[in-house]
């Protein structure tokens, strides 16, 4: 049973300067609600309650976030306000949280390592809040356990991308398994290629389940595309022995962490909303 689940939380997040200067990327909010906050809610809705976080400096915020804000909660007990927190205390209530930080930020893949110490020897989710992901039904992270449940390997999320785009995402090929149309092996994978070099538009996405020999590989896996320890190359390690499945799950995905994205998922929310 998969109980715990790992988000990386150090990075950057350049994109969105000035406003990533002194707070997180991961707590700007889509309409009220910080990113991570729709993360750790899908990964209780797929019945996980470790919460593994890794940060970096200037991060703390995320750490105040799931805890309980005394003051606060006393200024507005009675009120009509009272019930806008009642979200964030049921996942507090739900979950424990621990936090590492990642001391330099050399990339995905080492941020993951860096959690090892919160995960240990079994098997994990691992969630990129700048990735919100909505469905109508399952969730996409419980859609993916479902998958684990059955292969018993490491899962990726994958979405097709338009052809041009490839070069911002890890990008797999593979071969369609049990007559499903969904659900493949994975044969190669190749992070940011030019798309004159990509093997297929499948492009990997901010969910994945991982088996804990991913610490192993990682602990020997040099840096590759931008000089960092890329999850994908670890990844590749575990696909030539057969054990990756790409899943092509369902529902929606916004990469929050572009502005274009940002806003699209702005939009859709509040859209959903009224
Ligand atoms: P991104 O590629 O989105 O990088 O990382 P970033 O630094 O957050 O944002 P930009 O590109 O500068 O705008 C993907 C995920 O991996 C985490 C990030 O926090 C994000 O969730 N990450 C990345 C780490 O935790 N550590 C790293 O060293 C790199």
């Amino acid at each position: 049973m998969i109980k715990k689940c790992l988000f990386p939380a150090a990075g950057y997040g350049t994109r969105f300067l000035p406003a990533t200067k002194a707070n997180p990327k991961e707590m700007l909010p889509v309409l009220t609600k910080p990113l991570i906050q729709y993360g750790v809610e899908e990964a209780v809705e797929a019945g996980l309650n470790t919460m593994a976080i890794i940060t970096g400096r200037g991060k703390r915020a995320i750490e105040d976030h799931f805890d309980i804000s005394y003051e606060l909660e006393h200024q507005i007990k009675g009120t009509s306000k009272e019930p806008l927190l009642n979200e964030i205390r049921s996942l507090i209530s739900q979950c424990t949280f621990s936090y590492t930080r990642q001391v330099e930020m050399k990339g995905l893949g080492h941020a993951i390592l860096t959690g090892e110490t919160l995960i240990g020897n079994e098997a994990f989710a691992v969630i990129l809040a700048d990735d919100l992901c909505t469905s109508t039904k399952d969730s996409v992270l419980k859609q993916m356990i479902k998958v684990y449940e059955k292969y018993q390997c490491s899962i990726v999320a994958i979405e097709e991308i338009p052809m041009e785009d490839t070069s911002k995402y890890g990008v797999i090929a593979g071969n369609l398994v049990d007559g499903t149309d969904d659900t493949y092996r994975v044969t190669d994978m190749v992070e940011k290629p030019d798309p004159k070099d990509a093997p297929t538009n499948m492009a990997i996405i901010g969910r994945y389940i991982l088996t804990p020999d991913i610490f192993d590989i990682l602990r020997t896996t040099k840096p590759g595309k931008g000089g960092e320890i890329q999850i994908t190359d670890a990844l590749l390690e575990q696909a030539k022995q057969g054990k990756v499945i790409a899943y092509k799950f369902k529902g929606k995905r916004f990469d929050c962490g572009s502005v274009d994205g940002f806003v699209e998922a702005t939009n859709y929310f509040y859209n959903k909303q009224n």
